[in-house]
């Protein structure tokens, strides 16, 4: 047992110093030159793909010799034009388009829901609002204000207006919305509005900024790119995404850059009665000297626009790490036909003794059978 332990021990002596010994040496790997034809061809397919893949792909189509930038710094600027007839009235852009500033989101009105002549005051609750159905006071609560309803309740059972049926009084303007609601029919014209969009874009990492480029687009042209009906959409009114995409190669001359525009609804429509665009706003007046409102519900289309950018420029560090891949990727068409020719090919281990001669001699006296290299 010790005569075996000292062997041991002396082999893996031996072991050790063959390794550290060859420190100082140099190693080069030895070329073998394997005469097969099949191989030869899967080698160089290998080879041609690996190469056609990063020629084409990597520096042709996805241009790794160039630093990108994706993050511009964008400046929106938008313009509603259009005329519309309205009964006797004329409406202009002040009427319909808001914010009149015209930023990135800018909205105009389709449809108008109006109540006229509301003023301070007590009047019935709408009947659908929670626990607003009365017989008596007792009914109703003094004071309490419920979070869906539309004001403070005084404590009273009134008949709601001139319905047979009663609800609890409340202090708020007075009628409420949906009783004395006049619905407007929807501007019609408003398929030919026209939206002007000015974008002016730049890209700090490479301090290129670019002309802005000003379309004009019809509403009606921007709902049927989005998919949707205009007659719907002055119904419910809606939000569509207006989404620029600039995709500049700055190795040209910038003015070939121009984005691309695209158009979609953006208010989700899984329930119906929550979708599309409204909002509310009133015009203020005295009559007699009491404070008095128009109340306008406005339904419209709003425009979020979007601004998507990238550009990229030649760069060396790109240029050179891109390059460096490649090559050492060439690299993997020998491994590939390495695996074949001795998974498959070699079934006499005629390449294989060759290939793996060197180790095999310091492994075999220690009768193992080592199929790498584990000195380094
Ligand atoms: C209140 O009464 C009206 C008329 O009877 C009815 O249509 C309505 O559904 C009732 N509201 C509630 C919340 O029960
Ligand atoms: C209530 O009055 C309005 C007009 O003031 C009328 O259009 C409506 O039909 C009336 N409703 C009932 C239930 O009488
Ligand atoms: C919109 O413009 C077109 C062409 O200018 C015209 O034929 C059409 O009647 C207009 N639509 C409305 C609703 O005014």
């Amino acid at each position: 047992q010790a005569a075996t332990f000292h062997k041991v021990i002396m082999g893996l002596y031996d072991f050790l110093k063959e390794c550290f010994s060859g420190f100082w040496d140099y190693e080069t790997p030895k070329v073998m030159v394997v005469k097969n034809r099949t191989l030869g061809v899967i080698y160089r397919a290998v080879q041609f793909l690996v190469i056609t893949y990063f020629i084409w792909y990597v520096f042709i189509s996805q241009k790794a010799y160039q630093d990108s930038e994706t993050h511009p710094d964008s400046s929106i600027y938008t313009l509603m034009k259009g005329t519309a007839v309205h009964g006797d009235d004329i409406l202009d852009s002040v009427e319909y388009a808001s914010p009149s500033e015209g930023g990135d989101v800018i909205s105009t009105l389709l449809r108008r829901d109006i109540t006229y002549d509301q003023k301070q005051g007590t009047c019935a609750e709408y009947y659908k609002v929670e626990n607003a159905n009365c017989s008596k006071d007792a009914d109703c609560i003094l004071g309490e204000v419920d979070f869906n309803g539309h004001g403070r309740r005084t404590g009273k059972c009134v008949q709601y207006y001139n319905h047979t049926f009663k609800t609890c009084e409340i202090q708020s303007w007075c009628p409420i919305e949906e009783y004395a609601v006049v619905r407007e029919p929807a501007l019609v014209e408003a398929i030919n509005f026209t939206v002007f969009i000015r974008n002016y874009i730049h890209f700090p990492k490479f301090k290129d900024s670019l002309d802005p480029y000003c379309p004009n687009f019809r509403l009606g042209y921007i709902a049927s790119q989005a998919r949707e009906s205009f007659s719907e959409l002055c119904r419910t009114g809606g939000v569509i995404g207006v989404f620029i995409n600039w995709d500049c190669n700055l190795d040209l001359n910038p003015s070939y850059c121009k984005p691309t525009y695209s158009f979609r609804r953006l208010d989700v429509r899984k329930d119906e009665d929550n979708s599309g665009y409204y909002y509310r706003f009133a015009k203020y007046y005295s009559k007699n000297g009491v404070e008095s409102r128009t109340l306008i519900k406005a339904y419209g289309i709003r425009l979020d626009i979007i601004v998507h950018g990238q550009a990229g420029k030649f760069s060396p560090i790109p240029t050179i790490i891109s390059s460096v891949t490649a090559m050492t990727s060439v690299g993997i068409c020998t491994i590939i036909c390495d695996w074949i020719m001795l998974t498959f090919i070699d079934k006499n281990e005629v390449y294989s003794d060759r290939k793996f001669d060197e180790v095999r001699k310091i492994a075999s006296a220690f009768g193992w059978k080592i199929q790498s290299n584990i000195c380094i």
